[in-house]
C-alpha cells in the first residue's frame, strides 16, 4: 500500500483514440478518450489522419482529464505514456508530449507497453471487478492484437501465441466491409449474431500449428462464399445478414476458444483474462462463461471502458511502475515495434 497519494496521468495514442486518464493510488478518477470518427468514411485507420487528429486532440484531452480529476498538473507524480507498439505517427504525439509535461513539471516519465497495460487493465482497483491471481493467462483480441501471453507477475509476461497475419478484430471489420457494414463492424457483427442462426453457414478455420491464430484464410473464404452466393441471388446478403453475421462470430469464436483449451492444456493454467476491443463481444463473454463451467476456468472480464484503447490501462503500468521506480530517460523514443 502506498503510504502517500500518487497521482499518475496515463496517455494513450498508438492508434486512433487520443485518451487521456488521471490515476490515484490504483483507482481511476477520470478516463477521457476521444475517438477519432475521420476514419469511418475509409473504412479503415488512416495512419496521416490519425497523428494529425492526435496533435489537435490531445492538449484538450488532457486538460479534461485533470479537470474532471479535480486536480492540476501540479499534483501529478509522474507521465505514463505509450512507446509501442503502434502506429509510428500517433506514438511519436503521445510520446513528444508526454515528454515535454514531464520535463516541465520536473517528475518522472514511464514508458509503458501498449499490449502489458491491456493485461495490466485487471489490476485497477474497481469495486466489482475481481484482479487474476499470478500466473494466468491473458487473451488480448482487438483490431491490432490477437495474443495469448503467460502472465507470471505484473512484469513477467511470455507470449505464447499470436496472430501470424490479421487480428481477430481485422477478422470481424473485413467481413463487415465484405458484407457492406460500417467500420468498425465488431459491434454491428455482435448486434446481428444474436438475431441469427450461427450454424446457418460453415466457414473453415484456419489450420495453425500451436497457439498461434491466422484469420486472413477465413476472410478470404467468406469473400469468396458471399461472391458465389450473390451471382446466385443478388439479394442474398441482405435477405441472410443476421444470420451470416451469426456463422462468422460462431466460427471466431470457435478459434479462439479452440487455442485457449490448448494454452490451458499445455500450461495448466485455468485462470483466464481477456483485453482489448473484441473482449466486448457478447458471443465471446458468453463461451468464457461457458467455460467456466465445462472446462473449469475462472475468466475475468475488466470493465467495458478498460477494454478499448483507453488511458486508464497505461495509467494503471505506470502507477505499478512508479512503485518500483522504473523511470524512462528523455531520450526515449516511440517504438512501433515494440514487443512484450
Ligand atoms: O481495442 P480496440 O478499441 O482498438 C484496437 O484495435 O487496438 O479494438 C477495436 C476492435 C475493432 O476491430 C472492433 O470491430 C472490435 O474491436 N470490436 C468488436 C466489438 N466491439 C469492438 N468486435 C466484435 N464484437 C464487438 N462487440
Ligand atoms: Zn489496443
Amino acid at each position: 500500500m502506498a503510504t502517500e497519494n500518487i497521482y499518475i496521468l496515463g496517455i494513450e495514442s498508438s492508434c486512433d483514440d487520443t485518451a487521456a486518464a488521471v490515476m490515484l493510488n490504483g483507482k481511476i478518477l477520470s478516463n477521457i478518450v476521444a475517438n477519432q470518427k475521420i476514419h469511418e468514411e475509409y473504412g479503415g485507420v488512416v495512419p496521416e489522419l490519425a497523428s494529425r487528429a492526435h496533435q489537435q486532440n490531445i492538449v484538450p484531452v488532457v486538460a479534461q482529464a485533470l479537470k474532471k480529476a479535480g486536480i492540476t498538473k501540479n499534483d501529478l507524480h509522474a507521465i505514463a505514456f505509450t512507446r509501442g507498439p503502434g502506429l509510428m505517427g500517433s506514438l511519436l504525439v503521445g510520446t513528444s508530449f508526454a515528454k515535454s509535461l514531464a520535463f516541465g513539471l520536473h517528475i518522472p516519465l514511464i514508458d509503458v507497453n501498449h499490449m502489458q497495460a491491456h493485461i495490466l487493465a485487471h489490476y485497477i482497483e474497481e469495486a466489482d471487478f475481481k484482479k487474476p491471481p499470478f500466473p494466468f493467462l491473458a487473451m488480448t483480441i482487438s483490431g491490432g492484437h490477437t495474443q495469448i501471453v503467460k502472465v507470471s507477475s505484473y512484469f513477467d509476461l511470455n507470449v505464447i501465441g499470436e496472430t501470424i497475419d490479421d487480428a481477430v478484430g481485422e477478422a470481424f471489420d473485413k467481413s463487415g466491409k465484405i458484407l457492406g457494414l460500417g467500420y468498425p463492424a465488431g459491434p454491428e457483427i455482435d448486434k446481428r449474431a444474436k438475431l441469427g442462426n450461427p450454424k446457418a453457414f460453415k466457414f473453415t478455420k484456419p489450420k495453425v500449428d500451436g497457439l498461434n491464430f491466422s484469420f486472413s484464410g477465413l476472410k478470404t473464404g467468406i469473400l469468396y462464399f458471399i461472391q458465389k452466393e450473390t451471382k446466385a441471388n443478388p439479394n442474398f446478403i441482405e435477405e441472410n445478414l443476421n444470420d451470416i453475421c451469426a456463422s462468422i462470430q460462431y466460427t471466431i469464436i470457435g478459434i479462439l476458444i479452440d487455442k485457449l483449451k490448448l494454452a490451458t492444456k499445455e500450461t495448466g493454467i485455468t485462470h483466464i483474462a481477456i483485453g482489448g476491443g473484441v473482449s466486448a463481444n457478447s458471443g465471446i463473454r458468453q463461451a468464457l462463461k461457458d467455460g467456466e463451467q465445462k472446462f473449469g476456468w475462472t475468466t475475468y472480464v475488466p470493465k467495458f471502458e478498460y477494454t478499448t484503447d483507453n488511458a486508464a490501462m497505461i495509467a494503471i503500468v505506470g502507477y505499478l511502475k512508479y512503485l518500483e521506480g522504473d523511470f524512462s530517460a528523455q531520450d526515449i523514443t516511440a517504438s512501433p515495434r515494440l514487443k512484450i
